[in-house]
């Protein structure tokens, strides 16, 4: 059932220190990896939003025991004791990714490999984003895998079995598809290499090598040795989400008085593309206390209303930003002069067709918003203001919308406001906060 619109209207200021949630990436593959491992681990400061729930749903499914002990909306404690990788057992159900293409795509490759029956479902979004990029490989490993719509979409079904390495090129830099095809060639015969366009985020690698598994850099392509023995159990602190301090990177800076503090958030260089082009727009964003934490760098962050002015982006480096563009776009609505971002196609795909969403929602604020095919022209206006406006269930969309309202005049009317559940749950109480500092 959906709820009434949210009613945003803008703060007066939006001061104070914000604990952003877990990082929802590295969250999923630390429960994946140590579902496979062979013990106990704790993951500490694990996301206990939507997309990583599917994620616990399907290990537990799979035969996993795991416990959650929920220290507030955005936090939480794991615990899960893997059986080894053998230790997975056929689901007695269909598996519901619901809305998390990081969970259908990374059990896709775990499971192509496992000597049972899979099939994975997902909500009406996720039924209709691609599959064939991780079918295609998959088959070439050896898996029996097929998809709807021939074989382009989920539900998946997998009958796993013996897999063998292969050289894969993969056409789009994309983290869930390197990542299926890693969990794959764990498990295969022969060494696996995979090179991609540009460096996704490279989460996986890191935890798989701490967890010891053997796995290289050699020039751009990364190469894997099948496991020998099982993973190493990893029990660690999941850093702070950067594409959800993403929102307040934007709100601080936008608003004209502002100022926000956000304490242990992750500035893995593959995820803080959005930083680099906020300041190149002028942004006053401070990073300091750089430190390494769970593998991953971490480090806070801080902002000050700005004058913000467009930029062009644009090539490869875009994947180091490629959630974060409604966000960049809500900054270049308000920047002096035009915005141009280009080659970030890849947004069609995700929850939502983020190009079109983006543009068409943010026009209902007034702000002049050209769609490409592959990209946005934004030429930035004086005032934003309040309207009715739509995240059509995509949880970025809907956080994007609510700091472009935070900076309107006049009051904006959010539907679909609880889309924000499915990566950032207190993100309403942590603007309410914000506001009142
Ligand atoms: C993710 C990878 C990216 C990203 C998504 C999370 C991940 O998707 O957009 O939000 O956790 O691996 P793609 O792999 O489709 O680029």
């Amino acid at each position: 059932m959906s709820q009434p619109p949210r009613r945003i209207n803008p703060p007066r200021r939006l001061r104070g220190a914000v604990i952003v949630p877990g990082d929802k990436s590295i969250s999923h593959r630390a429960a994946i990896l140590n579902a496979v491992a062979a013990g106990p681990a704790t993951v500490e400061n694990f996301l206990p939003a939507d997309d990583c729930l599917a994620t616990l749903d399907c290990l537990r499914a799979l035969g996993v025991s795991w416990s959650l002990e929920r220290s507030s909306d955005e936090s939480a404690r794991l615990s899960l004791t893997g059986q080894g990788i053998g230790g997975l057992r056929e689901s007695a159900d269909t598996l519901d990714a619901r809305n998390s293409g990081t969970t259908m795509r990374l059990l896709a490759g775990l499971l192509a490999g496992r000597p049972f029956l899979s099939i994975i479902t997902g909500d009406e979004s996720l039924r209709s984003r691609p599959m064939g990029r991780v079918i295609l490989p998959l088959r070439e490993m050896g898996a029996q895998i097929s998809g709807r719509d021939g074989d382009s979409l989920a539900p998946l079904t997998i009958r796993g079995g013996p897999l063998r390495g292969i050289h894969h090129r993969s056409p789009v830099a994309s983290a869930q598809v390197k990542s299926a095809l890693l969990l794959a060639g764990l498990q295969a015969e022969g060494e696996t290499t995979l090179e991609e366009p540009a460096r996704s985020r490279d989460h996986t690698e890191r935890m798989l090598r701490a967890m010891g598994a053997d796995l290289r850099e050699e020039g751009n392509a990364l190469r894997l040795s099948p496991l020998r023995q099982d993973l190493t159990p990893l029990s660690l602190r999941v850093p702070g989400d950067f594409s959800a301090a993403a929102f307040w990177l934007v709100a601080g800076a936008l608003h004209p008085d502002a100022e926000i503090s956000l304490s242990d958030v992750g500035v893995n260089p593959t995820r803080t593309g959005l930083l680099d082009a906020l300041r190149k727009m002028g942004a006053d964003i401070t990073v300091s206390g750089e430190r390494q934490q769970g593998g991953e760098p971490v480090a806070d962050l801080r902002v000050r209303s700005s004058k913000l002015k467009g930029i062009v982006v644009e090539g490869p480096a875009v994947v180091r930003l490629i959630d974060e563009v409604p966000a960049l776009a809500v900054a270049a609505a308000l920047a002096r002069g035009r915005t141009v971002i280009s080659d970030v196609g890849e947004l069609r795909a995700k929850e939502s067709d983020r190009i079109l969403a983006t543009a068409q929602e943010l026009r209902k604020l007034g702000a002049r918003v050209e769609e490409r095919p592959d990209g946005l022209i934004i030429e930035g206006v004086e005032t934003l203001q309040g309207a009715p406006c739509d995240s059509r269930g995509d949880h970025r969309l809907a956080m994007a919308l609510a700091v472009a309202g935070t900076v309107a005049r006049g009051e904006t009317a959010l539907s679909g406001a609880e889309a924000v559940g499915i990566s950032y749950p207190g993100f309403w109480k942590h603007l309410a906060e914000l506001e009142s500092g």
